[in-house]
């Protein structure tokens, strides 16, 4: 933890203890003290790894979970108005039903948790990985210990990782990093390459598309997307994953400064609210709390400041509950 870190940490501990009452302080303290911190570089190389086919599963108990966890990756929408309240699924963002390198596969993380995170400043197990992007990600509560969603999950991440190294960071892990360009990230030249390759999928409000109840194309940004506490709300990270990903069927096809600008574009827009503003007294407070990072939460566009307002969009779960 850097100076800055820790100082932000203890600001924000003692603001949360003076402000809250002694039953509200009693809450989850690991989604308190949640931080923003991205994954870390993948390390360079050859992507060799290839994960076990369908068609190889076992057909028993194990085979059977697996499958389950597969399903609910594509399909997370099975899990929404219980533990999913936006309109995403896992495979929105980690692509191929979480098989494909550069897209944070699963096959290379299984292996790498425990692990330090940053984010919420303690060794968190997959379960706990997992469960965070329930809360962030699909602006939702997370599956409890032991319960079927998530021992589904584990299961179908622990086979896609068959004969993959443990504790060893792979090559295809994560996004691939952009290195910053001179020009910045402009939110208005994002528009414009948004206009003409996004829109046509994304919608022109970023509100995604439904073939009859069915989300063909995830909505980023509104109500359905991922809230403000997402990884993905970061500029860089949004950059990295476009870059590498985006338009879908054509990466790599952006230059470097178009998937900057185009990730500042959409993310300067308003999403459901950051859960654990549920936690501080004010917008500034969360701001200076957890945003500490390329993004726009709290940050004044067009005459209003994102992030100011008591929309959680459909989620009704306090971080205690
Ligand atoms: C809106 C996009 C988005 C959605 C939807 C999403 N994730 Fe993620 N996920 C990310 C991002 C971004 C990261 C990388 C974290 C970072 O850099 O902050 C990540 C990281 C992870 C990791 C850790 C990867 C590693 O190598 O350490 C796991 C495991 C994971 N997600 C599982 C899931 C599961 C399971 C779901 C569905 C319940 C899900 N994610 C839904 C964006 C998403
Ligand atoms: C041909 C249709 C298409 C085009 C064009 C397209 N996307 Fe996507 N995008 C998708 C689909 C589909 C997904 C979900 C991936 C999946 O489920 O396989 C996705 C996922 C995403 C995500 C993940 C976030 C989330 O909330 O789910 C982001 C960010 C994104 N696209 C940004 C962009 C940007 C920026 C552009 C333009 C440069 C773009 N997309 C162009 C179809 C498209």
């Amino acid at each position: 933890m850097n100076q800055r870190t820790s100082h932000l940490l203890i600001a924000g501990t003692l603001a949360s203890a003076l402000s809250l009452s002694l039953v509200a302080y009693a809450q989850d303290e690991a989604t308190e003290r949640d931080y923003q911190v991205p994954l870390p570089e993948a390390p360079e190389g050859e992507i060799s790894f290839q994960p076990p086919h369908e068609r190889d599963l076992p057909d028993n108990q194990y085979g059977e979970m697996v499958r389950k966890g597969r399903d609910l990756f594509i399909n997370t929408q099975a899990l929404r108005g219980e533990y999913v309240f936006n309109d995403q699924n896992c495979a929105n963002c980690h692509l191929d039903a979480g098989r494909l390198a550069n897209s944070a596969p699963m096959w290379a993380s299984f292996g790498v948790y425990p692990a330090y995170r940053g984010k919420n400043d303690k060794v968190n197990t997959l379960a706990e990985r997992i469960q965070g992007c329930f809360t962030y990600s699909m602006n939702g509560k997370p599956p409890e210990y032991g319960s079927e969603p998530l021992v589904a999950m584990q299961t179908y991440l622990h086979w896609m990782a068959t004969g993959a190294p443990i504790n060893e960071s792979m090559p295809g892990r994560g996004y691939p990093k952009l290195e910053e360009t001179e020009q910045g990230a402009d939110r208005e030249r994002g528009a414009e390459v948004y206009a003409q390759q996004c829109a046509v999928c994304h919608g022109d409000e970023g509100q995604g598309q439904k073939v009859g109840e069915r989300q063909a194309f995830p909505p980023l940004w509104g109500d359905g997307a991922y809230n403000w506490g997402a990884g993905m709300h970061r500029v860089n990270t949004a950059a990295n994953f476009i870059k590498a990903n985006m338009p879908l069927g054509k990466p790599y096809s952006l230059s470097d400064q178009q998937a900057w600008d185009v990730a500042a574009f959409i993310n300067s827009h308003e999403r459901p609210q950051d859960p654990r503003r549920r936690t501080l007294e004010s917008v500034d407070e969360t701001d200076e709390t957890f945003h500490n990072h390329h993004g726009f939460y709290g940050d004044e566009v067009d005459g209003r400041r994102l992030g100011d307002h008591a929309d959680f969009g459909e989620n009704p779960t306090p971080l205690d509950g």
